[in-house]
């Protein structure tokens, strides 16, 4: 049973393989946290951990069988202005004005599985018989008979509990939401690093550590996207743990929006964790009859550091979250214009670019911005998703079609959010878009934002994006987001329910996706933000992949991907072969060391292949190859990561991925500026089986798995004559095939 609930005692012990999860209902109704680590053995109560002292200066609840003191107690979701002087989870406005509730334990259930959300992305299960089980427990606030439904799914195989709240209300009156996050995790000490992932524009989810400290520090978006700037997944780790040991806490949320990720350290050294919307620009109007469904919260704990855990959220993610038409599905490999080209293109530019990526063994060729509307920059026509004809003098469709006849699938560009006011669009509907009365609007990109909220726009985009599918069979579509909202305010929405738009907005999203990945099931969304800037959950489950930044340089991609890593699958990450020298950087990489960066996930090339010289073309035609040939590995392995960017000097990147039974991994060593003469170099590889015979890179030595991974890999300075000579300049890598030996 990976769930158990003891009715006398009122403790609830949640179990995966590995973790143990432990609350109880305390003598005034509400819910303790008691424990979340290590699996331990279960018991009718944990009593002792449940032990409160007396404190001084602090309300309390209840001085007679128990001493119950809100500030001092451990709570598993608490609510505001009751002597629980923390950030608290919810906070419920009535209609006279009061922010107090008084939610008690009414009833828990267990059931089977996981069923979706209807409006909203979620974690699933359809048939995982007793692995994967949800505890709902049922709080009632009598005084508005208010019910708050706490869920807890328990994915017992990947060690992942997601949670979220609903509210719903029973009472005759309406009630404000001015609060409500995800989850609430309050865990007994402080001694943890806060780790997160933060960047900008070409430079998204770099890795920072830092220890915790007392008071509140937080991550966060205000930007009605998760943005580039932060991303909602986080981790608390012990100080000494690493990517192979020690105990590490992971969160995410399932969710494109303003999110809100805090840990406050509070005055008894206890740290609460708080996970959901960003209450500061969120509220939401619940009348009589209605429920607020929160996006779901995923945890995970490992004690075994953060590789592992890594990796159980990868699996949880192919298994429960992103669609199964494509979880397990290779991913084409793909030709995209847009370095290629930019807005310069036309119909036998595109095809010869087609023509040399199809000879080359590329499968699918993404057709990027400006092939609509009279848009040949970025001052116009987003909203106009009819084709740009001048562009295509031998039809667009025609076009299609031969791409279509040599074999390659074919992709196109959507930015379905937005609105130019240079559009037809907007000159039919200039109240679609989102604005202030009487204030300014600021553009961004020179484009401006839709409003979602609005059933008719949803519709408008609906029918002309599955229009163009339809006429033209487009094959896979590259979703773009180009800026965030400013001057928030909705025309569709009353003045006292403003506040509702952020997270309506997302729904409106949401309401798309889902329309049109009902209606087209075949479709393969990539979802894009200039980037990375709503790389979340939210987006992997309607499409399976995002790209990762607008970075294409292999160098920086090493710590973009390398810290997306730790909260995202490979299967997830865009990764591009682009020119040099790069469009973001000016650094000029080897091709080897592009391709060998762009390997470790969905591979990709974004440039004007028909500029290649012989060379380079047969190159490319052997990464595409032995890509093909080790894609199962390089999209769905396990990922570890070797040595980090963020370590050190950073001048040595490793990595590797490691399939299922451990016969073969793909190990990569990337090296930024070279040394004269320096000393000897291993890689310690990891994941293998130590007990297992390998060869590596088909010499004839033969190595154990242990051997490899604890006295390591020499890596001589001197290049054999069958290596590669490109390992004496910067920006060299190498690439390490490990193969049980037969
Ligand atoms: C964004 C995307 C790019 C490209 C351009 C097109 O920046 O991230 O990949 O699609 O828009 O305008």
């Amino acid at each position: 049973m990976a769930i158990n609930v003891n009715e006398q005692t009122g403790f609830f012990h949640l179990q995966t393989a590995n973790n143990s999860y432990i609350f109880h209902i305390l003598n005034n109704g509400e819910l303790e946290q008691v424990y979340y680590g290590k699996k331990i053995h279960d018991k009718s109560a944990f009593k002792r951990l449940t032990t409160h002292e007396y404190k001084n200066s602090t309300p309390s609840w209840e001085m007679n069988e128990d001493v119950l003191q809100p500030e001092a107690l451990k709570l598993e979701y608490s609510g505001f202005g009751k002597g629980d002087f923390r950030y608290t989870a919810y906070q419920i406005e009535s209609n006279n004005g009061s922010r107090i509730n008084e939610f008690q334990f009414k009833k828990a259930t267990v059931s089977k599985g996981k069923k979706r959300f209807s409006n909203m992305p979620a974690s699933f299960s359809d048939d995982d018989g007793n692995d994967v089980q949800t505890l709902t427990v049922v709080m009632l606030d009598k005084l508005l008979n208010l019910e708050m439904q706490l869920a807890f799914t328990v994915f017992a195989n990947q060690d992942v509990i997601v949670r979220s709240t609903k509210f719903i209300n029973h009472g005759n009156h309406s009630v404000e939401l001015n609060r409500a996050l995800s989850m609430q995790l309050d865990l007994p000490d402080d001694d943890y690093d806060f780790i997160h992932f933060s960047g900008s524009w070409a430079r998204e989810r770099h890795l920072y550590r830092s220890h915790l400290r007392p008071g509140i520090q937080s991550i966060n978006s205000l930007r009605i996207a998760s943005g580039h700037q932060h991303n909602p997944f986080f981790m608390l780790a012990r100080p000494k743990a690493d990517e192979d040991q020690g105990e590490a806490f992971g969160f995410n949320l399932i969710y494109s929006g303003n999110f809100l990720d805090s840990v406050e350290v509070d005055q008894y050294n206890t740290s609460r964790i708080l996970v959901g919307i960003n209450p500061d620009e969120f509220g939401w109007r619940l009348n009589p009859d209605e429920s607020f469904q929160t996006p779901e919260a995923v945890l995970t704990y490992s004690d075994q550091g953060m590789n592992l855990l890594s990796q159980n959220l990868s699996e949880f993610y192919s298994k429960h979250l992103v669609n199964p038409r494509f979880a397990n599905k290779t991913r084409p490999i793909l030709v995209n214009n847009w370095e290629g080209t930019y807005f310069n293109f036309d119909d036998q530019k595109l095809l010869n670019i087609a023509r040399a990526a199809k000879s080359l063994g590329i499968e699918l060729f993404v057709l990027d911005d400006g092939w609509f509307g009279h848009r040949n920059d970025d001052h116009s026509s987003l909203g106009d998703w009819f084709v740009n004809q001048p562009k295509f003098p031998g039809g667009f469709k025609n076009m299609i079609q031969k791409i279509h006849q040599m074999g390659l699938k074919f992709g196109l560009w959507f930015e379905p959010e937005m609105i130019s006011k240079d559009s037809k669009l907007f000159v039919q509907h200039p109240d679609w878009m989102i604005k202030t009365p009487g204030r300014k609007s600021t553009p961004s990109r020179f484009q401006f934002v839709l409003d979602m909220t609005k059933n008719e726009v949803i519709d408008y985009l609906f029918k002309t994006i599955s229009k163009i599918v339809q006429e033209n069979g487009i094959d896979y579509i590259k979703w773009d987001m180009n800026r965030n909202i400013t001057e928030a305010y909705s025309n569709n929405l009353p003045a006292d329910r403003q506040l509702e738009l952020a997270h309506r907005y997302i729904l409106g999203v949401y309401d798309l996706y889902n329309r049109l990945t009902t209606k087209f099931p075949d479709l393969l969304f990539e979802s894009c933000a200039s980037g990375g800037g709503r790389f979340d959950l939210g987006m992997m489950y309607y499409a399976p992949q995002a790209w990762t930044s607008d970075d294409t340089d292999a160098i920086e991609r090493l710590k973009i991907q390398y810290g997306t890593s730790y909260g995202y699958s490979l299967s997830m990450m865009g990764a591009h072969v682009s020119a040099v020298p790069n469009d973001q950087t000016g650094r000029v990489t080897p091709l080897s060391t592009r391709g060998n960066v762009a390997f470790y996930g969905n591979l990709g090339y974004e440039l004007d292949i028909t500029k290649f010289s012989e060379k380079e073309k047969q190159e490319v035609a052997d990464q595409i190859k032995f890509y093909k040939k080790y894609r199962q590995l390089f999209q769905f392995g396990k990922f570890y990561r070797i040595k980090g960017p963020f370590e050190g000097d950073g001048n040595i990147v490793s990595w590797a991925v490691v399939n299922q039974d451990k016969s073969l991994a793909i190990a990569a060593r990337y090296k930024l500026l070279n040394q004269p003469n320096w000393g000897y170099e291993r890689i310690y590889f990891k994941g293998l089986d130590p007990n297992k015979k390998y060869h590596v890179n088909d010499s004839s030595e033969i190595f154990y798995g242990d051997e490899l991974m604890n006295a390591g890999y020499f890596i001589p300075q001197m290049i054999h004559k069958n290596e590669n000579v490109e390992l004496l300049a910067d920006y060299s890598s190498r690439l390490f095939i490990i193969k049980e030996a037969k």
